[in-house]
């Protein structure tokens, strides 16, 4: 029996009453439905439209709002409001896998998006990281091949351990994100298990114009944990949301996930002779030259109500810094400071700004006008320069930093220590176990015996012997069945 509640009455868009939920309008019981039913023809054309399109890179996920309060004094680095002593401010979080597509396992083996956006008092401050400090590339030419490579193959539709493998190879400077992959922390246990990282450098500018590079560290509070390959197959065929589930009910339950903020600085000048190039995004800051420096606490407290106008309709993007925090010359950052607004574009039209989830939380005063779906109104003056009393710019917004030289299409001038192996290594020989050693072979082990052909596999050995020369030889012994 179908509860009614006779105080909520059905209505269509338009909030007109209807006649019923479960009959269409006929000629008698039996005869054909007529056209003049457009409360019939409303559900099935809004139901046709229902999907927007989905993330390219990064389709599965799963948020929730919170808020993030500064515990320490780091207004000697930035004078961001976000980040002065006290201050806490509203957060939405998106997780996500990267290469599958929206139904995919949450437990698939992927690096995992750590999107942040802050609703600060200076705009929306967004901070689109990941949960590992570095990243399979570090020029922009080549993200959408990568990404291609991890999707699916143009003939069958499948993906494809040979492509990935074949592309990683060709590309040494993947070696260390690769080699994070397939330890531990290439499957987490939960969303909540995991940290995030900003990756990149960026600038922070502190209020008497001085400038330094940071990059950010949200450790998790509940700790790192991870999932064998055993662990994330089974996993994946019992519950493929199991993270999102995981997420949704520790949240509803009131088990606030948290996670601790700290920034590693490093002062302006030091950056043209440290060890290692600062700005390239396959290397990190050994915490050994720049230690962690606590920032404040990000506490997610309130699940969305409504998936897909709060989480599949958010929209992060890198090029919302705020005042007193800057770009920097990595020059993956530079190419997402344009791409993420223009996939917005793409998947949402151009006012998706407008949709709650992205609007920003302190007065709006630009310049934009029309375009489809706009539901801000505009008022004139609607050009600048204006004698009418129009907001004006202050050319003091833009953090900045110097450089020169003639057009070319180059690799990054090299530091010392630049090398696409002696991280990597060092991950392996330094701060895993003999334990993590022994599953990173059997992770790369099983990886590489999915489809990879002889070639490939060839120049596999020799990348892991590069990383380090016993793991690359028990890697091959492993694939060859030895
Ligand atoms: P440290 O010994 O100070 O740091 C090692 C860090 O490695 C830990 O703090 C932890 O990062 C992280 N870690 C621990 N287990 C794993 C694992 N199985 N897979 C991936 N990361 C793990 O050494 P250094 O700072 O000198 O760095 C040595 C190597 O550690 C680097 O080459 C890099 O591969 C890796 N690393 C370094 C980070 C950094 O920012 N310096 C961050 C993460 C990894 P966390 O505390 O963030 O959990
Ligand atoms: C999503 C481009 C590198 C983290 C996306 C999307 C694009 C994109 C187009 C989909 C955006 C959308 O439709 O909402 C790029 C380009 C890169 C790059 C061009 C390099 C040149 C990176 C790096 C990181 C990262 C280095 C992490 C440090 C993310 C995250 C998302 C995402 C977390 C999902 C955001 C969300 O939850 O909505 N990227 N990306 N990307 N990217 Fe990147």
């Amino acid at each position: 029996m179908v509860k009614k509640d006779d105080s909520q009455r059905t209505t269509n868009d338009a909030g007109i009453p209807v006649a019923s939920d479960e009959h269409s309008l006929t000629v008698g019981p039996d005869g054909p439905i007529i056209l003049q039913d457009h409360y019939l023809i409303e559900q099935m054309a809004n139901f046709n439209r229902e999907h927007i399109p989905e993330r390219q890179p990064h389709a599965k996920g799963s948020g929730a709002f919170g808020h993030f309060t500064v515990t320490k004094d780091v207004s000697a680095y930035t004078k961001a409001a976000v980040f002065q002593p006290g201050t806490k401010t509203d957060t939405l979080i998106r997780f996500s896998t990267v290469a599958g597509e929206k139904g995919s396992p949450d437990t698939w083996r992927d690096p995992r998006g750590f999107a942040l956006k802050f609703y600060t008092s200076e705009g929306n401050y967004d901070l689109v990281g990941n949960n590992t400090p570095v990243f399979f590339i570090r020029d922009p030419m080549k993200f959408q091949h990568f990404i291609r490579s991890q999707k699916r193959r143009a003939d069958n539709g499948l993906r494809d351990h040979d492509m990935q493998w074949d592309f990683w190879t060709l590309s040494p400077e993947s070696a260390h994100q690769v080699t994070w992959l397939m330890g531990d922390r290439g499957i987490p246990k939960t969303y909540r298990h995991m940290n995030g990282y900003s990756s990149h450098t960026y600038m922070w500018v502190n209020a008497k114009g001085e400038r330094f590079w940071v990059k950010y560290h949200f450790k998790s509070d509940q700790g790192v944990e991870s999932l064998t390959q055993e662990e994330a197959d089974r996993i994946a065929g019992q519950d493929s949301d199991a993270h999102r589930r995981d997420l949704f009910d520790s949240i509803a339950k009131g088990d606030h996930p948290s996670w601790t903020l700290h920034v590693q600085v490093m002062p302006y000048e030091e950056a043209k002779n440290y060890r290692f190039n600062p700005f390239d995004l396959t290397k990190v800051w050994p915490h050994g030259d720049y230690p962690l420096q606590e920032v404040g606490k990000l506490v997610l407290d309130r699940n969305p109500t409504d998936f897909h106008t709060e989480i599949e309709q958010a929209a992060f993007e890198p090029n919302n810094v705020v005042p007193g925090i800057g770009f920097s010359p990595d020059k993956m950052l530079q190419a997402r400071v344009f791409s993420y607004a223009d996939a917005h574009r793409a998947r949402m039209g151009v006012n998706y700004k407008q949709i709650p989830v992205n609007r920003p939380r302190c007065p709006v005063h630009s310049y934009s006008k029309d375009g489809a779906l706009r539901v801000d109104n505009v008022t004139d003056p609607v050009y600048a320069p204006n004698s009418k009393g129009g907001p004006s710019a202050n050319h003091t917004y833009t953090e900045k930093w110097e450089t020169s030289g003639e057009f070319m299409h180059a690799a990054y001038t090299p530091h010392p220590e630049d090398d696409d192996f002696v991280q990597p290594g060092a991950l392996v020989r330094e701060v895993m176990s003999d334990e993590e050693r022994e599953r990173l072979v059997s992770n790369a082990v099983g990886h590489l015996s999915a489809g990879v052909s002889d070639e490939v596999l060839k120049r596999a050995f020799e990348y892991w012997r590069n990383i380090d020369k016993d793991i690359g030889d028990r890697i091959e012994k492993g694939v060859k069945g030895q």
